[in-house]
C-alpha cells in the first residue's frame, strides 16, 4: 500500500516537471519574436547602450569608444552577436549577469564605467527582450576593441568584488507601493534604464553615487549635469511637466535652456525616440524628486537676465564732426569682451542677447547656463560649441577652441555673465585653461586615498618584519 502511494506521487512529480517545461516551451513559442525584438530596440534606445559601444565612424555596438575615467581609458566592448569577438556565446543569464551585475562571460568584473549599478533593476521580462534584440536584430562585427590597461591597482578587475558590495544594490526594480503606474514607470525608467543619475548625481570619493543627493548636481568631464531635483530654486520645480517632455524631445526649450555636450548625446541618441508617455512619466517622477537646495542659489537659473540693452552703439565709432572716431579702446584689438561677444557671438545670439525671432539662435537672457554660481557651462560650449540631430533638424553652434586664447574666453564669458546671466560669477583665464583640458581632475581624491593605503600597507608589512625578525633573533 505504502508502496503504491509512492509511486504515483514520484510519476506525479515527474509529470508536473514536464508538464511546466512543457507550458514554458509553448509560451516561448507563442510570445511573438518580433514584438520581443522589438521591445529590446526600444529599450536599448532607452539606455542608450550605443553611446558608449559604438566608436566614432564605428560599426554599432562593435565597441571601441574610448571611456575617460580618472584612472585612464576604459574601452567598451564590442556587444554585437559576434561569437568570436561579441557576445554571441552569451546566454540569457549570463547577458543578464554583465548587464544587472557587471560581470562578463569569462568572470571577469566590469569596471563602473558600464552604467551595471543603474542597469541592476531592470527587470527579468526587459532583459529578455533586450537580450533578444542584441542576439538576433544587430549586425555581428568581427573585431576586437582596444585592450582597456589602467595602471596598477586599478588594472585589478577582483578590486570590483568589494566595491560591488559597497555600492551595488542587487534585484530588479520593485514598484514603490503607495505611488501610481505613471510615478513608478518614471522612477523604473530614470533610475534604470535611462540611468540620468550616472551624471546627474554627484560622486563620492570612491567614484560611486552619492544616492542621498541624487540628482543635485554631477560632473561629466568638464561639464556640470546641472541639479535636475524638484527643489524650485536649484532643480527643475518650476518647470512645467510639459517643459521637461519637450527638452527630452528636443533639446530646447524657449526660456528655459538648450542641450549642450552629454546632454544633447542623451536627447540624439535615445530620449528624442522614448513615447510621449514615457517621457511625461520620467517628468512626473522628476518632479516628485527629493529636492536638495544649493545655498549658492537664491533664484531659478533661467530667471537671469532681466537688462535689455544693446550694448553695442557704444563700440561703434562716433562722428565728432571733423570725422569718425574710435568709441571703444581699438577695434582691431578686439581686447574687451564686449568686442569679443559682438566679433563672434552677436551674429546669431544678437547684441541684445536676445537670439533670433522664433529661436532658432536662442536667447541667453533667461537661460539657464547664465543662471548658476560658475561659467563652466558657458566656457564649455563656448570652447567646443553645440551640436544636436533631433527628429529630422539639426542645429549648431561652432565651437571656438582653436580661435580664441584662455584669456579671451574668460574675457567673453565675464561679459556674457555680466551682460545676460548671473553678474555675481566671475570668469579667470586658469579656470578656462582647466576646462579646456578636461575639466578638474576627479580622480585625485582616490587615488590619493589609494596612494596613503600602500603607503600605510607598506608601514604595517615593515613593522611585521622588523617583529619577525626580533621574534627570530630571541
Ligand atoms: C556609459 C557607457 C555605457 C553604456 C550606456 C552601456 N555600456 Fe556596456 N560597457 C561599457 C564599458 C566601458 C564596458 C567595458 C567595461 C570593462 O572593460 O570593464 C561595457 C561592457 C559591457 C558588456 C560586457 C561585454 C564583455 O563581454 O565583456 C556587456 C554585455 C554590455 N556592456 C552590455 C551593455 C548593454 C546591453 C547596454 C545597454 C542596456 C550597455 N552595455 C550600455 C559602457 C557602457
Ligand atoms: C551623459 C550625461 C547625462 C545623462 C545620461 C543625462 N544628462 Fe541631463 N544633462 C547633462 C548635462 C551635461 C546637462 C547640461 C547641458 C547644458 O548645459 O547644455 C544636462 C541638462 C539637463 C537638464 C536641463 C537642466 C537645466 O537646468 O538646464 C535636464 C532637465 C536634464 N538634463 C534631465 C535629464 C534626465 C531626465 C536624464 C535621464 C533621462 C538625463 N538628463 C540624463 C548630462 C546628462
Ligand atoms: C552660427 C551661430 C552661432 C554663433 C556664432 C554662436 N552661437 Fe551660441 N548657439 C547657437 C545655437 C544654434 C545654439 C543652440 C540652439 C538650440 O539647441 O536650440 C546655441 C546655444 C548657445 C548657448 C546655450 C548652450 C547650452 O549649453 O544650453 C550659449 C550659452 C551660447 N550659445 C553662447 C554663445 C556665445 C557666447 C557665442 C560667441 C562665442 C555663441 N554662442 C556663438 C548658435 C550660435
Amino acid at each position: 500500500m505504502k508502496f503504491s502511494m509512492r509511486l504515483p506521487r514520484v510519476l506525479q512529480g515527474l509529470l508536473l516537471t514536464m508538464l511546466t517545461a512543457g507550458a514554458a516551451y509553448a509560451a516561448d513559442a507563442g510570445v511573438d519574436q518580433t514584438e520581443l525584438i522589438a521591445r529590446g530596440r526600444y529599450l536599448a534606445k532607452a539606455a542608450d547602450c550605443v553611446a558608449c559601444h559604438t566608436a566614432p565612424g564605428g560599426k554599432p555596438m562593435a565597441g571601441g569608444l574610448p571611456i575617460d575615467s580618472p584612472f585612464g581609458k576604459i574601452y567598451a566592448s564590442n556587444i554585437t552577436p559576434s561569437k568570436t569577438h561579441g557576445i554571441g556565446s552569451y546566454t540569457e543569464a549570463q547577458f543578464a549577469r554583465a548587464v544587472r551585475e557587471g560581470v562578463n562571460v569569462q568572470g571577469q568584473r566590469l569596471y563602473p564605467a558600464m552604467p551595471y549599478t543603474s542597469y541592476a533593476g531592470t527587470t527579468d521580462e526587459d532583459i529578455r527582450a533586450l537580450y533578444a534584440y542584441f542576439l538576433h536584430d544587430v549586425e555581428a562585427v568581427d573585431t576586437t576593441p582596444p585592450p582597456t590597461t589602467l595602471a596598477f591597482p586599478f588594472n585589478q578587475r577582483w578590486l570590483m568584488i568589494g566595491w560591488n558590495l559597497l555600492f551595488l544594490d542587487r534585484g530588479p526594480f520593485i514598484p514603490v507601493e503607495g505611488k501610481d503606474a505613471q510615478w513608478n514607470r518614471g522612477k523604473y525608467l530614470v533610475d534604470t534604464l535611462a540611468h540620468c543619475g550616472a551624471c546627474h548625481t554627484p560622486r563620492n570619493v570612491l567614484m560611486a553615487e552619492k544616492r542621498s543627493l541624487a540628482f543635485s548636481g554631477g560632473q561629466v568631464g568638464p561639464w556640470r549635469a546641472p541639479n535636475i531635483t524638484s527643489d524650485p530654486v536649484s532643480g527643475i520645480g518650476v518647470w512645467s511637466v510639459d517643459e521637461l517632455v519637450q527638452y527630452m524631445r528636443n533639446g530646447a526649450v524657449e526660456g528655459k535652456g538648450q542641450a549642450a555636450g552629454g546632454m544633447a548625446e542623451a536627447i540624439q541618441n535615445s530620449l528624442q525616440y522614448l513615447s510621449t508617455e514615457d517621457l511625461t512619466a520620467i517628468a512626473t517622477y522628476l518632479k516628485d524628486s527629493v529636492p536638495v537646495r544649493s545655498s549658492a542659489d537664491t533664484r531659478p537659473a533661467f530667471e537671469y537676465g532681466d537688462v535689455d540693452v544693446d550694448f553695442e552703439a557704444g563700440l561703434r565709432a562716433v562722428n565728432t564732426g571733423i570725422g569718425y572716431q574710435a568709441a571703444g579702446p581699438g577695434y582691431p584689438h578686439l581686447t574687451t569682451g564686449a568686442q569679443l561677444y559682438s566679433a563672434n557671438c552677436a551674429s546669431c545670439h544678437q547684441t541684445t542677447g536676445r537670439g533670433t525671432r522664433g529661436q532658432a539662435f536662442p536667447s541667453l537672457a533667461h537661460n539657464t547656463v547664465l543662471g548658476r554660481d560658475n561659467a563652466d557651462n558657458l566656457v564649455n560650449v563656448i570652447l567646443d560649441g553645440l551640436h544636436i540631430r533631433v527628429g529630422d533638424e539639426e542645429r549648431l553652434m561652432p565651437g571656438f577652441k582653436d580661435a580664441l586664447t584662455d584669456a579671451q574666453v574668460a574675457q567673453l564669458a565675464a561679459f556674457v555673465m555680466q551682460q545676460y546671466g548671473n553678474p555675481t560669477v566671475t570668469v579667470d583665464e586658469a579656470r578656462v585653461k582647466v576646462l579646456r583640458q578636461g575639466g578638474d581632475d576627479a580622480g585625485a581624491p582616490l587615488r590619493r586615498l589609494m596612494e596613503w593605503s600602500a603607503i600605510a600597507a607598506v608601514i604595517v608589512l615593515a613593522l611585521l618584519a622588523a617583529w619577525w625578525k626580533r621574534r627570530r633573533h630571541r
